[in-house]
Formats: structure tokens, C-alpha cells, sequence
């Protein structure tokens, strides 16, 4: 990790089409599944961020073979059985906590470490169930040892709306004796859902007074498959709203995943005014997907509904510099969450856009933005605390806000865009070393 920083200035309008990188969580997954499945298992349009590059790595020391070709297409020879090894899962959450839930069915011992930020984020949430279904752990945040074996199926109700926590128990449902059952009270992202079908296991999804119960049974082989990873709409993100917030602004970011339960983002930037559309919508690898266009537009505050947070929850930072140069207040609840993200993104959100002239209210499961309904002042300093999408929403902010914005850590961005400077650079953004 440098020291350096990266400045964001205003230069003009950002016009073009880019591509946004592969979706992380759909990455993920398709490495950690692959790894286990049966045969071959070929990956187009991975997202090559060091996250993900984390679970590749600790894919191949579980035993699987994970190799990139030369054009970029990865193949992944899954093992049977996962041979015992020490993993670092780098800055990733999702790694670490999909990663052990894949280990917890195997009769193997395996130390999970990562890096200051993953240290310090709750792990109890997935060793809870999966000590319930019989893997042992040694320590409750990283570093951490699991001694997997055989597992009983549980019946398990999500106590926070985590995409995360549902998908560690089913992938350790899937060689414990049984029913295995998650009830989710908000749906979460299904990726997990969706792969594991691509794979050839059944999983069965119904919705219920009680929320979302996905089930499936203990034994099934995975098969491996063909996999093309759509656009990470975390990641357009931030182009798309550069162009909404920088006069004369045209962009459009292709191909980009629109899964229902991904696109809140979306969906609050249209209630805000934003001119942004969805064209030449189709599916790829069973996931919705279209090309977006957004163009400069006057926006307006608004107040986000709470269940709406688990299909925008890594949204929030770029929604928050949207909502500064919005007429009126936005208000944004229900986000208990993202107090133990890559940081404290309610927290370094709000100061960052105080350090740029922008009023927050901060409370422990909320915020809300003054939006100024013109440009902010800018000029602040960004403390970032290595978190890549904090970096990346106000390097957004300066493109548009009067004076230039800081932000420092700026190497951390690879996690999840690595290119997010050049691919800005080629719609006409000015991002350089501070
Ligand atoms: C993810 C789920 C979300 C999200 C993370 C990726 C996933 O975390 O913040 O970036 O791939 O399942 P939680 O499940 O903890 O909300």
C-alpha cells in the first residue's frame, strides 16, 4: 500500500462509453464454486482486483487449479475433497466469510488471515451458524483456524439482512447431512442462489410471511459450467454518477448487471431527477443486464426507505456525493451495516463531505445530506482508512465540486477497480498523483 494520494479536479464534461469491471460478488462465487465442482469450470470477464485475486489465491491453496489464459478467460479444476492450508484474504469480507463456509464441510483445518481492516470486522455472524452445524473455530475475528468435517443441516433466520451470512451456511449446506434452510427477512443479493443452480444444485427459493426461505439439501455435486461475470453495478456506479453531477456530462458504462436485487441505486438516482436509462437490456449467464446512460441533471433530495438498503448497501458513499449537489435533503436510514464495512462509511462519508463544505447529519444507523442544490466548495483532504469505495465516491465529488478534492490511501481502490483512474481518464475526468 503507497502513501500517496489522488486529487480530483474539475475539468469539463465527462462524455463516452466505458465498460464497468467484472461484478466482485459474482467473481467471488464463481471461483470459490468452481473450486469444488466437478470438471472444468471457465470464467469470462473476472474482475481482476485484489479481493478477488485473494480467493483465486486461496482457491488453489485449498488444492483447487485456478489459472488465467492468456486472453484472459480463467479456468478453475475443482477437487472433491479441499486439502488443509493458511488463506489471506486480503481487504475482503466476502472472501473470508464465503471462504469458510466452503471449508466448514471439509475435514480439513484452515487459518483464515487478512488485512488490518478485515481483522477488525465481526466474524461471529458466520461462525454462529456454522458452529450450529458443527465446524469449529478458534478466535472470533480474523486471524482465525476452522476445523471443518461432517456438518448437520440447520434452519437458520438471518438476524441482519447479509448476503454474506446466507451464502457462508448454504455453500456449507451443501456437504451437511440434510435440509439446510436460511430465512431472510430482506432479501439479499442471490448470486449464491443463482450460481449454485448454473452448477446443477437444486435450491429451492419461496417467499413467505416471514421473509425469503432458500433451502436446499445436503450431498448434490456441483458440475462445472460456463460462466460470463456481467458488470459490477457497485463499480458503474461512479462513473455514472460523475456524469449526473459534472455539466454537459453523456456517459455510458455497458454492460453492467441489473439483478433486481442490486440496482437500488439505480432506482433512488431516478426518484432524485436523474436522467439515467437502462438501453439494450439482455441476459447473460441467468443475470439481467443492460447498458446504462447517464447525462448531467439537476437533482433533488429524497428519503431512501430503509429495506431498501440491501440492494444498494455499497452504494451509500456515492450516493451521499449525489445527494450533496441535490436541491433539499436526503435522508438515508436503516444502515447499521455500513458501520463495519472496509470502515466506518457513515462516518468517513460524513467527513469527508464536511471537509468539502457539505452539511451531515450523522446517527448510528443513518444519515442525512444537506444538499446544497449547486456545486460544493471541495477542497478537503479525505481520510480514507483504505477503504477503496470511500476513496473512489470523493475522487467523484471533485470532478464536479469548485475546488480540487484529496483523498489518501488511493492504491486501495485496486480491491474492486483496478484501471478506475485510466477508464475515469478516457471520459475526459482529471485524476492524477496529488
Ligand atoms: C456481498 C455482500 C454485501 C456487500 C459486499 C459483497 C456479497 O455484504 O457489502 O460488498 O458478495 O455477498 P453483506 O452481505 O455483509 O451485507
Amino acid at each position: 500500500m503507497s502513501t500517496g494520494r489522488l486529487t480530483a479536479r474539475a475539468s469539463g464534461s465527462l462524455n463516452g462509453r466505458v465498460r464497468a469491471p467484472g461484478d466482485k460478488s459474482i467473481s467471488h462465487r464463481s471461483l470459490i464454486l468452481g473450486g469444488v465442482a466437478r470438471g472444468t469450470t471457465t470464467i469470462s470477464g473476472l474482475l481482476e482486483g485484489a479481493d478477488v485475486l485473494a480467493t483465486a489465491a486461496a482457491m488453489r491453496a485449498l488444492g483447487a487449479t485456478v489459472q488465467r489464459g492468456d486472453d484472459g478467460v480463467w479456468t478453475v479444476t475443482g477437487v472433491p475433497h479441499l486439502t488443509s492450508a493458511a488463506i489471506d484474504c486480503g481487504n475482503s469480507g466476502t472472501g473470508a466469510r464465503l471462504l469458510m463456509g466452503i471449508v466448514a464441510g471439509h475435514d480439513i483445518r484452515v487459518t483464515i488471515d487478512g488485512d488490518a481492516s478485515l481483522r477488525t470486522r465481526p466474524m461471529a455472524r458466520v461462525t454462529g451458524p456454522l458452529g450450529e452445524m458443527g465446524a469449529r473455530f478458534e478466535g472470533d475475528r480474523l486471524p482465525m483456524t476452522v476445523q471443518g468435517g461432517s456438518l448437520r443441516a440447520i434452519g437458520y433466520r438471518l438476524p441482519v439482512a447479509s448476503a454474506q451470512v446466507k451464502s457462508a451456511i448454504l455453500l456449507a449446506g451443501l456437504r451437511a447431512a440434510g435440509l439446510t434452510e436460511v430465512i431472510e427477512p430482506e432479501p439479499t443479493r442471490d448470486h449464491t442462489e443463482r450460481m449454485l443452480r448454473a452448477f446443477g444444485v437444486e435450491v429451492a427459493v419461496t417467499d413467505a410471511a416471514d421473509g425469503r426461505h432458500v433451502r436446499l439439501m445436503g450431498g448434490q455435486d456441483l458440475t462445472g459450467t460456463t460462466i460470463t461475470v456481467p458488470g459490477d453495478p457497485s463499480s458503474a456506479a461512479f462513473p455514472l454518477v460523475a456524469a449526473l453531477i459534472t455539466p454537459g456530462s453523456e456517459v455510458t458504462v455497458e454492460g453492467v448487471l441489473l439483478n433486481p436485487l442490486r440496482t437500488g441505486l439505480f432506482e433512488t438516482l431516478v426518484e432524485m431527477g436523474a436522467d439515467l436509462k437502462v438501453i439494450n437490456a439482455r441476459e447473460i449467464s441467468g443475470e439481467p443486464v443492460g447498458d446504462l446512460v447517464a447525462r448531467h441533471s439537476r437533482l433533488r433530495g429524497v428519503s431512501v426507505p430503509a429495506d431498501r438498503a440491501p440492494s444498494m448497501i455499497d452504494e451509500y458513499p456515492i450516493l451521499a456525493m449525489a445527494a450533496a449537489f441535490a436541491e433539499g435533503d436526503t435522508h438515508m436510514d436503516g444502515l447499521a451495516e455500513l458501520r463495519v464495512k472496509e470502515s466506518d462509511r457513515i462516518a468517513l462519508t460524513a467527513r469527508g463531505l464536511e471537509a468539502c463544505g457539505v452539511t451531515v447529519d450523522e446517527r448510528p444507523d443513518g444519515m442525512t445530506v444537506h444538499g446544497l442544490g449547486r456545486a460544493p466548495a471541495g477542497g478537503g483532504l479525505v481520510h480514507t482508512h483504505g477503504d477503496h469505495r470511500i476513496a473512489m465516491a470523493h475522487l467523484v465529488l471533485g470532478l464536479a465540486s469548485t475546488a480540487p478534492v484529496t483523498v489518501d490511501e488511493p492504491d486501495m481502490i485496486a480491491t474492486s477497480f483496478p484501471g478506475f483512474v485510466s477508464l475515469m481518464a478516457s471520459l475526459g475526468a482529471a485524476v492524477t498523483d496529488a
